[in-house]
């Protein structure tokens, strides 16, 4: 079943460029499909509003991966052999985007993905692309925070094994750590849709760290923050960009409170195009824009971009002008494609405050 403006089945004709979009529209992770959608939707309503792509007007199919990486690559193989779309976006959770491109590779089918930052996502091949940075910088950031602003000696890591995203972060973040002179006191790990997180951060408690580090989703790091009070540990807790999501502070209440997280985007920059940005989402869907948001976005203004410059609209072509993007201005950051394709950008370190998100530094390449 799809959903957006060409609804599954509706035939598209010769004056509409339809693109796909495969998303966690329920599920574990459907704030995050929800978001990107959102996002995706603002920057081509806007397109369509400056007079489209070609002369032709950009339509959508999306269709809901119940984040679940088996739907995701059955929905993305639908995009390809059914729907005929000339690109996919998406997904957000690193783990649907492999599933997903490997589909978008063997068929030929250039994919971006706004937000997936597991590093082996982009090597599928040279059909797939992505709008953000990836672990190994997202790992150094933390580490390096953690170390430097956080004076941490010792911390413990709480990684989530269903998810390949969570086992590269937590990979980088104790490597980089180790190097910078920390100690990592114990390593435990759950899987996604676990709800009792006790024996393994007792076991967190007994090794005696200054901090957790929890590069998970949103929807088991609320319950791991109420969790880890319980069993009597006081330290801030630490993540990546899977936190970000408003249900996090729902479901972590006051125990989430001083913790902190790496991201793309901040709400807070003052850049008067995020500002903007802002308040266009704020009147379309009455939400502050999220990290996913502002991905959807940029991804759906890069793939907007590549379309108008690409010679056709064959998957080699599209594929080409998508590789040369070059300093274009997204509101998570300018975004540059290197060899491997994937964006070289600065982080932002959020602190969880009153229920709510704090910027506090930048950390840059
Ligand atoms: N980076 C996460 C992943 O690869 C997804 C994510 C991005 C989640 C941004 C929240 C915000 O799985």
């Amino acid at each position: 079943q799809g959903q957006g403006a060409a609804p599954g089945g509706a035939p598209v004709d010769a004056n509409t460029i339809l693109l796909g979009q495969v998303g966690s529209l329920t599920g574990g992770q459907a704030t995050f499909g929800i978001s990107t959608r959102n996002g995706i939707e603002l920057a081509l309503k806007e397109a369509n509003a400056a007079g489209g792509v070609k002369g032709k007007k950009l339509s959508i199919r999306v269709y809901d991966n119940q984040s679940k990486p088996e739907e995701a690559a059955q929905a993305a193989t639908r995009l390809i052999t059914q729907d005929k779309v000339v690109l996919i976006l998406g997904d957000v959770a690193s783990s649907n985007s492999l599933a997903m491109a490997e589909k978008a590779q063997a068929a030929g089918v250039p994919m971006i993905t706004p937000s997936s930052t597991n590093p082996t996502v982009t090597d599928k091949g040279d059909y797939i692309f992505r709008v953000c940075f990836i672990d190994p910088f997202q790992g150094f950031v933390m580490a390096k925070f953690a170390r430097e602003n956080l004076k941490l000696n010792t911390v413990a890591v709480l990684q989530d094994n269903k998810s390949a995203y969570s086992i590269g972060l937590a990979d980088v973040f104790r490597r980089k750590f180790t190097e910078m002179g920390g100690k990592v006191t114990a390593v435990e790990s759950y899987s996604q849709g676990d709800t009792d997180y006790r024996a393994q951060l007792t076991a967190i408690r007994k090794s005696q760290p200054e901090g957790i580090y929890v590069p998970g989703y949103y929807s088991e790091v609320g319950i791991i923050a109420r969790q880890a009070r319980e069993v009597g540990l006081k330290v801030p807790l630490m993540g990546g960009d899977g936190w970000d999501s408003e249900k996090l502070f729902e479901l972590g209440g006051s125990a989430i409170e001083g913790s902190y997280f790496s991201n793309h985007y901040s709400p807070d920059n003052p850049d008067p195009r995020v500002q903007k940005f802002i308040a266009d989402y704020k009147a379309a869907y009455g939400a502050v824009p999220d990290a996913l948001a502002a991905l959807g976005y940029d991804s759906a203004r890069v793939a907007v971009d590549a379309l108008e410059r690409a010679k056709d609209l064959s998957g080699p072509s599209v594929r080409d002008a998508i590789a040369q993007t070059k300093d274009f201005p997204g509101v998570a950051g300018t975004v540059t494609l290197d060899a491997q394709r994937n964006a070289v950008k600065s982080a932002v370190v959020l602190k969880v405050e009153d229920g709510k998100t704090q910027y506090v530094t930048t950390i840059n390449p």
